[in-house]
């Protein structure tokens, strides 16, 4: 299903460069006012200014064709991370926390994560891949080329299989329209049937989870958090990930300051995610061993906790990313929109640096910046073409999506209705 296709008459607006954008380099993008992006096979082979195009590579093959109308191309959005394969839905909890009731208070009396677990150790591979669609569809309505999805509601083998299952099947099928990544998250809550026994449940997953996922789960990720799996659980695991080949990710200092941040660098982690409670220390650290800071600003928002300090990574000279953290608990929402609104209005990012952050920077936190995130030749061919001619139109339309065209590959995967 890979296409030949021409995008003309566009704003190109792209990071470059082929791996993560740090500090001051956020802002630094490059624009193209005449621009043109020529795909062939489903990879860029030209993106910069029409009259710069060799004319042979026109010549050589048969296009089709997308005319921008002058609007800005940016590279397909990257959503780094989500848990969008999942059992059941968790509404009545989300109102209980309208009342006063805390994200871990919940999952103290077995609620929460584990919730989600019960329901999804009911769903076969073919229910969990038919709901994780409709999320995919919306998140490439909102221009985004590339996503990451984990396990972690099984905490089981068979669940946990069946759910990266689901997410291979995702991933491999061509109708889909975006990259889909799978991560393991199987330290992601302990089981009721571990409770008070964390360490052999991070025994088992060692044991008997890491090794059979290896082919099937490109990442593994782990919830670091005070009264979940602590630092030195987190270490264990994550050196045994690392040696069996995963790339490795945390769930950081999300609501306690605990050190996951500074693990992140001393394991030298692709990124470290979350981050709201995160210390001066581990944001130098982070920094200093070049691990993504991955920010979510969507889930503090409906938390109602306080924004990563985004501003605190960019000037110590980090690479930050932005996400959505859709799942169905502490953030059921995916909106690409929403997450440029609050980095921009909350976290005072720029509109440069968001960009970055969703892109190049988003394919960097899972270890894909050669092949995705920028306009450049080479890279896959993803590009969304917005409704506007300026990026500053991006964070103005606050929470609105404002994407006209996703493409994946070269094929058109969206257009939004006139
Ligand atoms: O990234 N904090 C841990 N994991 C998810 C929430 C998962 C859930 O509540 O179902 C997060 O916020
Ligand atoms: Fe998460």
């Amino acid at each position: 299903m890979k296409q030949n296709r021409i995008i003309r008459n566009v704003r190109i607006v792209t990071p470059t460069g082929s791996e993560a954008r740090r500090g001051d380099e956020m802002r630094e993008l490059t624009v193209f006012s005449h621009g043109l992006i020529v795909i062939v096979d489903g990879t860029i082979r030209f993106a910069g200014n029409e009259e710069d195009c060799p004319a042979e590579l026109l010549a050589m093959h048969e296009y089709e064709y997308t005319d921008g109308g002058g609007r800005v191309a940016l590279p397909g959005f990257v959503d780094s991370h989500t848990h969008l394969v999942f059992g059941g839905y968790r509404p009545d909890e989300f109102s209980w926390r309208l009342k006063g009731d805390t994200y871990m208070s919940i999952m103290e009396r077995g609620g929460g994560i584990q919730s989600t677990v019960n329901a999804t150790r009911e769903c076969s591979v073919a229910d969990m891949s038919e709901k994780a669609r409709w999320f995919l569809r919306r998140m490439s309505e909102m221009g985004v080329t590339t996503v990451e999805a984990k396990s972690g509601y099984g905490l089981d083998v068979d669940t946990e299989r069946r759910q990266l299952e689901a997410i291979r099947q995702l991933a491999e099928d061509s109708t889909v329209g975006l990259n889909v990544v799978s991560t393991f998250l199987g330290a992601h809550a302990v089981p009721t049937e571990y409770k008070g026994r964390t360490s052999e449940y991070v025994d088992h997953i060692i044991a008997e989870m890491l090794p059979a996922f290896r082919g099937l789960a490109k990442c593994c990720d782990i919830f670091c958090e005070k009264n979940v799996f602590e630092i030195e659980d987190s270490r264990r695991l994550l050196k045994a990930a690392r040696e069996m080949g995963y790339a490795i990710k945390l769930h950081a200092d999300e609501i306690v300051t605990l050190g996951g941040a500074e693990l992140a660098a001393e394991l030298g982690a692709l990124s470290a995610d979350h981050l709201l409670h995160v210390s001066d220390e581990g944001v130098r650290r982070m920094a200093e061993a070049g691990v993504v800071a991955t920010l979510l600003p969507l889930t503090a928002f409906a938390l109602k906790e306080p924004y990563a300090p985004a501003r605190k990574f960019i000037e110590a000279g980090a690479a930050v990313a932005l996400a959505t953290d859709l799942n169905p608990g502490s953030c059921f929402s995916g909106s690409i929109p929403l997450t440029i609104a609050l980095a921009c209005i909350y976290m005072g990012m720029s509109v440069e640096e968001t960009i970055t952050a969703l892109t190049l920077n988003g394919a960097a936190a899972l270890g894909m910046a050669a092949e995705a995130g920028s306009l450049e030749a080479g890279k896959r061919g993803d590009v969304v073409i917005l409704e506007f001619d300026n990026i500053n139109y991006l964070p103005y339309y606050v929470g609105m999506n404002c994407v006209r065209t996703t493409v994946h590959g070269g094929r058109v995967v969206y257009s939004a209705p006139e």
